[in-house]
């Protein structure tokens, strides 16, 4: 026997991938690997957009730190042949207990931007939340997605421009609203200070540098059409046309005054399921329950908002004991794995969602990037659920959880 032949009987080449796109996702692990792609392919202001948190990101890190401090106390011998990773939330059986999270300005990732993640949100049977400050618009998202949807809001000023969109979300086909409630002012984005970013970006020299640096990003994004916030545009000056920070828009173009009786006016113009994201305290979970809310997510919006607010893993237990059963309860912030989200569902979460995760397998690699995310968040949750001893999400209980001291 030759040399080579020799090699061949004891080494199996592996087939060559021509596919880079491919080759690349082969190699990411998990929702970390993709965030280090994301973070070579985007330029740095984009990818600090995305990435970033408020003030010293003290909350930012906490939200993902908090799943490392539950460790698990798994069970054996269970017959875990077949898992079943499926759960219900607002009527709805989702394959895996997870919402993707709303996104504003998500075509700064990648040029198909809401659309890629819809897309990928419907291949996967998940519910997909659209930003009030999409890119895409309420119709144009619907037109590429049969699957769940839900529309988030921000209130605008302007109660008529709110009362459209949300009968044309009825129109759409949406099943529910989210009410977020954690940004009456901007939080202090000090990344996006430092590099005087803007929505859309201004281009000026670094701008150009930074864009040259990263050709595959900026060959997509001058070939796209320009970015607007595509459900209000023409409705409002702040449509996303002109460059301004995103704290102008929010302090001029938002209602600050917004309070718990809004609620009743939601109620008249929107005749679905709500869901208020955002919720900080116990007692905030109780006034929810008060006025009847259908689901809430304790949330800090991935730290983005307010710096040192409470981390959503370490809030839920007291939330379920306050309001567990009389609404439902979505764990948001930190998920990057699909251990995480079965971590929160010992804690006594309904679901979880997630937003940074599915933008760094679209700023990786665009839609096939998120359909990446979204299958390692499956397997993984698959996994953990056989390791710990859940058949299904009914078996997955406090006991098989603990706070590590
Ligand atoms: C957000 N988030 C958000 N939330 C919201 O209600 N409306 C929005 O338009 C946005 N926009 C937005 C943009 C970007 C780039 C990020 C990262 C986040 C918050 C989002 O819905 C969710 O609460 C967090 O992303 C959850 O934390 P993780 O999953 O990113 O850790």
């Amino acid at each position: 026997m030759g040399k080579l032949e020799t090699i061949r009987s004891v080494v199996q080449f592996a087939p060559i991938e021509t596919d880079r796109t491919a080759a690349r996702l082969q190699r990411a692990a998990n929702v970390d690997d993709l965030r280090r792609m994301a973070k070579r392919r985007l330029p740095g202001g984009v990818f600090d957009y995305i990435d970033g948190g408020a003030e010293d990101e003290v909350t930012l890190a906490a939200n993902s730190n908090a799943f490392r401090r539950l460790e698990w106390v798994p069970r054996v011998l269970r017959d875990v042949d077949t898992i079943d990773t499926s759960s219900t939330l607002l009527g709805r059986t989702h394959p895996l207990p997870l919402i993707l999270a709303p996104t504003g300005f998500t075509r700064i990732a990648d040029s198909q931007g809401e659309l890629a993640v819809a897309r990928a949100a419907a291949r996967a049977g998940l519910t997909y939340t659209l930003s009030t400050l999409g890119t895409r618009s309420i119709e144009e998202v619907a037109a590429v997605s049969d699957g769940p949807k839900w529309f988030q809001v921000y209130v605008w000023r302007d109660r008529g421009l709110v009362a459209d969109l949300l009968a044309r979300t009825k129109e759409a086909g949406y099943e529910a609203i989210v009410i977020t409630v954690d940004l009456a002012v901007l939080g202090r984005r000090e990344r996006d200070v430092r590099r005087g970013f803007t929505l859309p970006p201004k281009i000026g020299l670094g701008t150009m540098i930074d864009g040259a640096m990263h050709p595959a990003w900026t060959w997509d994004f001058v070939n796209a059409e320009p970015i607007t916030f595509a459900s209000v545009v023409g409705q409002t000056e702040g449509d996303g046309r002109t460059a301004v920070s995103l704290a102008e828009q929010v302090s001029t173009l938002f209602d600050q005054g917004l309070d718990w009786d809004d609620i009743a006016w939601f109620r008249e113009n929107w005749d679905g399921p709500i869901v208020i994201k955002g919720i900080q305290s116990v007692a905030d979970a109780k006034i929810a329950v008060e006025h009847e809310i259908e689901a809430i997510a304790i949330s800090n919006h991935g730290g983005r908002q307010l710096d040192q607010a409470p981390v959503p893993l370490e809030l839920l237990e007291p939330v379920v004991q306050e309001v567990g059963g009389q609404t439902e309860i979505i764990c948001d912030g930190g998920i990057r794995r699909g251990s995480d989200i079965v971590k929160a569902l010992a804690l006594g979460a309904d679901a979880c969602m997630a937003g940074r995760a599915y933008l760094y397998g679209l700023g990786a690699a665009g839609e096939r990037g998120v359909d990446h995310v979204l299958r390692l968040l499956a397997d993984d949750t698959h996994r953990a659920m056989a390791l710990v001893g859940a058949r299904s999400v009914a078996d997955i209980g406090r006991d098989m959880v603990r706070w590590r001291s």
